[in-house]
């Protein structure tokens, strides 16, 4: 193992009963930068994530956390790590101040100390003005904004975030991203799961993607997009009810299948090589086809391209019956049927 590598995965394997969860999973991050873990629900990054947290032990393989191996040393791991999990371990009933100030003194800091770190977590996290209101009437920005402060009391070297933007809004998701950012530049590790694909592209140095319990690509979002290649002739369907009608009609030039985003009315289609002969192709079949659409434009593939030719089922956006955002995109013609996997829980570490 080099000197400069903040986690060390080899051949992890995890089996719930007869699921394999993990089937030899191998990855390493640099110190200081950031992993971007992806895969459709189910794929095994949250088991990952507690394995590397020490909430979970392997069947078999190794990891290690700053050189710290998470099974035989993991209290040493517990000292320098912080979590902020797929559900958040925030106290609702007590106020922004007194979890923070909880936390540090369950990790033995001094109360006038605790006391302090929290006050500046609040500032950094703009939660000063709540910061003495109970968590429960936090919104959903605010309480993972809560969750992420919790988990840095302890200044961890290495972070994980498990979906830490799912289910926020808009602005909110660009609010985390800047403080995720500025943890990094403060020399943070980040090992980040996300499921948006655009988070991964903005903030994440390498990406790793993983589904069914195996990597099946890693790399730069930039080598992840050269490596399926070519350009996507995108556009948008005013009349959303002839989506599947519009892929057919421009399947013809596609490099495998069209991919549809039934939330948004966009259809994708990749063509390879070929630039704006392929986009005068796609206005004459979809214009033969008498179907309207907008936007029609040629661009590079985006890292939701990479996941669908990768794992043959990207994502569409739609909510769970938590309220939480999924990510689901179906292949041509097939929707996936929603809900199929359970979510597992994380619980806090340290705390
Ligand atoms: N405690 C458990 N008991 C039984 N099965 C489990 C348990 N934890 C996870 N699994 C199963 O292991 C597989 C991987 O789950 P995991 O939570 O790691 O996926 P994930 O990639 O985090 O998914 P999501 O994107 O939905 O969070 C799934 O099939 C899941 O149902
Ligand atoms: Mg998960």
């Amino acid at each position: 193992m080099s000197d400069d590598a903040a986690i060390v995965v080899e051949n992890l394997h995890k089996s719930f009963g007869d699921v394999h969860a993990l089937r030899g999973v191998d990855f390493r991050v640099d110190r200081g930068t950031v992993l971007g873990v992806l895969g459709p629900n189910g794929a095994g990054k949250t088991t990952v994530v507690r394995i590397l947290t020490t909430l979970l032990h392997p069947d078999s393989g190794r990891a290690l956390v700053e050189g710290r191996d998470v099974v035989h040393q993991a209290a040493a791991v517990r000292e320098i790590i912080g979590l902020a999990g797929q559900s958040a371990a925030i106290q609702e009933e007590l106020t922004g101040r007194e979890n923070l100030e909880i936390v540090g003194r369950l990790y033995h800091l001094e109360k006038a100390t605790a006391r302090r770190r929290a006050v500046e977590l609040l500032e950094q996290f703009d939660l000063a003005g709540a910061a003495d209101r109970p968590a429960k009437t936090y919104s959903g920005g605010m309480l993972r904004r809560l969750d992420l402060a919790a988990s840095l009391v302890a200044r961890p070297s290495v972070l994980f975030l498990d979906e830490p933007t799912t289910g926020l809004d808009p602005r909110s998701r660009i609010g985390m991203w800047e403080v995720i950012r500025n943890l990094v530049a403060e020399g943070a590790t980040l090992f980040l799961t996300t499921q948006y694909l655009d988070e991964a592209d903005e903030l994440a140095d390498e990406i790793v993607v993983i589904d069914h319990g195996r990597v099946i690509a890693a790399g730069t979002a930039e080598a992840l997009k050269d490596r399926v290649g070519g350009n996507v002739v995108e556009f948008a369907l005013p009349d959303r009810d002839r989506l599947a009608e519009a892929a057919r009609a421009v399947a013809g030039l596609a490099d495998g299948d069209p991919s549809i985003e039934p939330d948004t009315g966009r259809v994708a289609v990749r063509v390879g090589s070929r630039g704006s002969e392929a986009l005068v192709q796609a206005v004459r079949e979809l214009d033969a086809a008498g179907i309207e659409v907008d936007g029609l434009a040629l661009r590079r593939p985006s890292l939701d391209d990479v996941f669908l030719a990768l794992t043959g089922h990207a994502a569409e956006a739609e909510e769970d019956g938590g309220g939480r955002r999924r990510r689901r995109r179906s292949r041509h013609g097939a929707s996936a049927p929603a809900g199929t996997e359970t979510d597992a829980t994380t619980e806090g570490v340290g705390r």
